[in-house]
């Protein structure tokens, strides 16, 4: 039986008897969709107690507009984990962090300044602060994160190798509709007539994902396939860059394994996104796949 847990003395409480437990902790923030659910499910299918947050960190948005518009959706996301078979549903209210009072942050450096960081400058310390809240009341041996969010993945690694916590990161593929969109909670606040656009993210991502096979990828068709956005309907293009998938840096002569990233909006939406390149290398402008 599924248990939601409100107050953090009753988490407290509960999971001092479950302390010689195996802890698998999926931290979301709701509006749960396929992505969160095949994730949900490989947590739930190892062995242990399986745990789920659902909570909007109002630390990780830099804009208020933005946090008050995150799609919610309790009761469907209730349901959907009561469904799954989760053991715990921690749902932590607004006092848990009230953002007015709080002050402490926990700031991964370097790392958390490229990509989502560069336009959105507090927004990882708003991960990096939140997640240590979790890893520090629920001391999980997992901690269960979806490759959509790559960069995040990268920054929770590193906290949690520069602060000595012993949880494990298992990360999951990222989970694409039949037409290659990227399940994202934020899809649904893009209006109707723009739906068919946001495909086109994808599209170009293929595209540059085989072309980099074939050998045939100059650097300046990044620009290319930005205006292509553009011109489809996108508002901006935070950016889309290759870089090497160990620390986000950018590719030089070295062989690295790499990824194509992406970040753009569309009716005021941010949408994310990135796919697997291999490993390539970067020659007289070309990335040159060497695998
Ligand atoms: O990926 C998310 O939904 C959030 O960034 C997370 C990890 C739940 C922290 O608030």
């Amino acid at each position: 039986m599924t248990e939601v847990i409100l107050k953090l003395n009753l988490l407290n409480k509960k999971f001092k008897d479950l302390r010689n437990h195996h802890i698998n902790f999926i931290p979301t923030m709701g509006n749960l969709h396929f992505g969160h659910e095949s994730l949900i499910r490989k947590a739930i299918a190892k062995k242990g107690i399986s745990v789920v947050s659902i909570f909007i960190n109002p630390l990780q948005f830099t804009e208020n507009k933005d946090f008050k518009r995150y799609p919610k959706s309790l009761n469907a996301d209730l349901g959907l984990l009561k469904r799954l078979g989760v053991d715990y549903i921690f749902l932590p209210d607004a006092s848990f962090l009230k953002s007015d009072i709080y002050t402490t942050n926990v700031s991964v450096g370097n790392i958390t300044n490229l990509l989502c960081g560069k336009d959105r400058p507090s927004h990882f310390d708003g991960v990096a602060t939140i997640i240590v809240k979790f890893l520090n009341i629920l001391q999980p041996q997992s901690i269960f994160l979806g490759e959509k969010d790559f960069q995040q993945i990268l920054i929770i690694k590193k906290l949690i190798k520069d602060l000595n916590y012993s949880t494990k990161v298992i990360t999951h593929k990222i989970v694409r509709e039949k037409n290659g969109l990227a399940y994202s909670s934020r899809n649904s606040i893009v209006s109707s007539s723009n739906r068919e656009k946001v495909i086109e993210i994808y599209q170009s991502l293929k595209l540059i994902q085989t072309e980099i096979k074939k050998n045939k990828f100059i650097n300046s068709k990044i620009n290319f396939h930005k205006k292509k956005l553009i011109k489809v309907g996108f508002e901006k293009i935070n950016y889309l860059e290759i870089r090497k998938e160990k620390d986000l840096s950018i590719l030089g002569k070295e062989p690295a394994q790499c990824r194509i990233f992406v970040s753009a909006v569309i009716d005021g939406v941010r949408l994310i996104d990135n796919m697997k390149l291999g490993k390539l290398i970067y020659k007289k402008n070309f990335y040159l796949s060497t695998s």
